[in-house]
């Protein structure tokens, strides 16, 4: 016998009445009443949408095409993504390929979304073409969970460890590794205010070190490691946080133990953390490691032991299928280089009206620190770039200045606008 029309069925039919309830109709989200807390009022914030055109308009500095409905994002992550990523996770939202659902309600043990995380290892796999002796881990708790994760699964209590600090998470990492065994900066740039990166050849590293730990790309400081030490011990291996430069270049995985990044910055949403490891480190956890971080539950259940960020793995599936449909790292790299250097020269060629503080040969290709002669001015420039569109320009709190984080999804466009912006403001105040 056919069922009734359900209420489900009528949603589909007509979605934008909700149900027959009049306070709630042509209103999705509906604001019924006004909570407190502690008898003060909290309004609702208002958050307007911009209806999704995709209309292209001319920069006025630049004279780039840019999407009407969107800024250019510089911040340091969550960040911009790619606009064909997100047109598409819009297409897909409501209904997965024609499952029916979205891949937000599809059970994680489904084929659906097996289907879903594979291929995004798959790709992921290809794109830093990874060896098979290592294992993709895709979990949760960002890239600071990983500050204790891995030297609960990597040493004992006991072992010596070794920290290079280039800026202020390194030195987290570092912190937190001190609960879990004995860690010790071999260098710090904290004196020089993290603007460098060391020789690697006066390294005074602990032959009995189980790891040595760098950050690929200090976000907040702007340095970045263009090629990786050694380890001193042959035993011991190179552990990289490469939240922030993960998937910019091509990365020789098998220099590595580990490597370990959030995916808010250059591959996905935040709320998903990707470790990959050599298989052969997996396995020897401290008793106390709590069963989430221990690598080996995680590999033996394919990163599916618990609920997944289901939705965040498949955002990031789309972003591995763009870099590979761009031609890969090496593509990618190409034009990040290209953006970086147009930035850094505009600085450059400033006369020192603005001042990027880190050592040429160490920049980061993604996020690029500046500040401005006339310190005053740096309010002003941050308010008037946002008046055309371009956000999240100041700089970390523990630093001030600015910052333009300029990660794959920055496109190229939005680059040569804040160069153009930065000589139009230059020039109203030299
Ligand atoms: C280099 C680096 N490491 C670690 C973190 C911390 O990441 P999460 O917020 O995902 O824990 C960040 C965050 O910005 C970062 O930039």
């Amino acid at each position: 016998m056919p069922m009734a029309a359900s209420l489900h069925t009528n949603f589909l039919q007509n979605p934008n009445r909700h149900l027959n309830n009049p306070t709630t109709q042509n209103n999705v989200f509906p604001v019924t009443s006004i909570r407190t807390i502690k008898n003060t009022p909290i309004r609702p914030v208002s958050i307007k949408c911009a209806a999704p055109t995709t209309t292209q308009i001319q920069d006025r500095f630049s004279g780039q095409a840019q999407s009407q409905d969107r800024v250019f994002n510089f911040a340091a992550g969550p960040a911009t993504l790619p606009e064909n990523v997100l047109l598409r996770a819009q297409s897909e939202l409501y209904n997965w390929r024609g499952c029916g659902m979205s891949v937000m309600e599809m059970s994680h043990r489904g084929k659906e979304f097996l289907s879903i995380i594979q291929k995004a290892e798959a790709d992921l796999r290809a794109l830093l073409e990874i060896p098979p002796e290592y294992a993709v881990l895709f979990l949760q708790g960002g890239a600071t969970t990983q500050f204790a994760a891995l030297p609960l699964n990597l040493c004992n209590q006991d072992d010596p460890v070794d920290y290079v600090v280039t800026g202020s998470w390194g030195d987290k990492a570092f912190k937190e590794a001190q609960k879990y065994c004995k860690p010790n900066v071999i260098w710090s740039g904290k004196s020089e205010k993290y603007t460098k990166i060391p020789s690697f050849d006066g390294l005074e590293q602990n032959p009995q070190a189980r790891y040595l730990h760098i950050c690929a790309n200090e976000t907040i400081h702007g340095v970045e490691f263009k090629d990786y030490p050694t380890p001193k011990n042959p035993n011991g291996v190179l552990v990289a946080d490469m939240s922030s430069n993960f998937c910019s270049k091509p990365v020789d995985v098998s220099k590595f133990g580990v490597i370990y990044a959030g995916a808010q910055k250059n591959v996905g949403p935040s709320g998903v953390t990707i470790v990959i490891i050599r298989k052969d480190l997996i396995g020897n956890a401290q008793d106390v490691t709590p069963l989430m971080l221990d690598y080996k539950i995680q590999a033996e259940n394919n990163s599916l032991y618990n609920t997944p960020p289901c939705y965040c793995i498949y955002m990031c599936g789309l972003v591995f299928e763009d870099l590979l449909d761009q031609g890969g790292l090496k593509e990618v790299e190409k034009k990040n280089k290209k953006k970086a250097e147009i930035l850094y020269n505009a600085i450059d060629a400033s006369n020192g009206f603005y001042r990027c503080p880190v050592e040429k040969s160490v920049r980061s290709l993604m996020n690029v620190p500046f500040t401005l002669e006339k310190s005053e001015l740096e309010a002003d420039f941050i308010k008037e770039a946002a008046k055309e569109k371009m956000l999240q320009l100041k700089g970390h709190r523990s630093v001030g200045g600015m910052r333009a984080s300029i990660y794959n999804a920055m496109p190229l466009a939005g680059v040569e606008t804040l160069v153009a912006f930065m000589k139009d403001f230059q020039a109203r105040h030299a």
